[in-house]
């Protein structure tokens, strides 16, 4: 078994983002820029966007910062987005989400233009992606197969299975192996007898934020299993795998903390960075 070092392929990915901003400011004699909007104050999101922003220095590039109270309204939020979106200055545009309760999230991303939703989340940065066309791709699932890469194991053909159908990981995660020609199966709340779709996978993903879901017995001997779940459970991170013992069957595993969190950041940084070379 070996472990996926995480951390290691994301300060990899760093490094090479770092020089393309350098190669980018060089040409272009500007900076990219990234601007964060952070509405309340859940402790889990507020480390994420400050990660964020230490993420853009570490790369050279700028940020901008906007703090809201929970109590904001949509046009509050709005306006802000709306004075990005017109900002030449400004690359990119991330909301951190959940929103607190009342703001209408559909609408506020949908006010984020195409070209500088750095999440990859709109209707139009999806559909790219389910036509094998991708501009900027949801960072979560864009870092998987950066791990996955990392294995150097070849794709093609292989049987993969993504647990959880969510807009930000499960279904962009299922189009991303399809494109590198997998064979996918995607399960979730409602499947039957997922054990018996798991134990076919060779690739497994899991992304749907219950703690140790994924058990020794709903694995197949040798597959690459990728562990998506962040859980804090008694003041501790776990995944959605039960590591400990999936770890004994699979050929490579992801730790959590230490595996596909840390790449979130670094695929976050890199979309910034196409945003700014697609605008100009
Ligand atoms: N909250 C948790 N993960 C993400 C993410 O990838 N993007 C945004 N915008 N919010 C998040």
């Amino acid at each position: 078994m070996n472990i996926i070092n995480g951390k290691e392929v994301s300060k990899k990915t760093r490094e090479k983002v770092a020089l393309m901003v350098k190669d980018f400011v060089a040409e272009k004699g500007r900076i990219p820029c990234l601007a964060v909007i952070l509405v309340g104050e859940d402790p889990a999101s507020q480390t994420y966007v400050k990660n964020k922003i230490i993420g853009c220095e570490e790369v050279g590039m700028k940020s901008l910062s906007y703090r809201l109270p929970a109590n904001s309204t949509n046009d509050e939020v709005a306006k802000i987005i709306k004075d990005l979106a017109s900002d030449s200055t400004v690359d990119g545009i991330l909301i951190q989400l959940p929103l607190p309760k009342g703001l209408d999230e559909r609408y506020l991303l949908s006010l984020i233009p195409d070209s500088k939703d750095v999440d990859g989340f709109s209707p139009n940065n999806l559909g790219l992606l389910a036509m094998n066309n991708p501009r900027t791709v949801s960072c979560t699932p864009y870092g998987v197969m950066e791990l996955l890469a990392s294995t150097g194991v070849n794709l093609s053909g292989k049987n993969a299975v993504v647990i959880g159908r969510s807009n930000t990981v499960g279904k962009p995660m299922a189009m991303l192996l399809l494109n590198a020609n997998c064979t996918v199966t995607v399960c979730h709340s409602k499947t039957q007898n997922m054990a018996e779709i798991t134990k076919q996978a060779d690739i497994l993903v899991v992304a749907i934020g219950k703690p140790k879901f994924v058990t020794e017995d709903m694995v197949k001997e040798g597959a690459i299993v990728i562990d998506v779940g962040i859980n804090r459970v008694d003041g501790k991170l776990v995944g959605d795998v039960d590591f400990e013992n999936v770890s004994k069957k699979a050929s490579f595993i992801t730790p959590v903390p230490g595996g596909v969190g840390p790449m979130t950041i670094s695929m976050l940084l890199y979309n910034t960075l196409m945003c700014a070379k697609y605008e100009d």
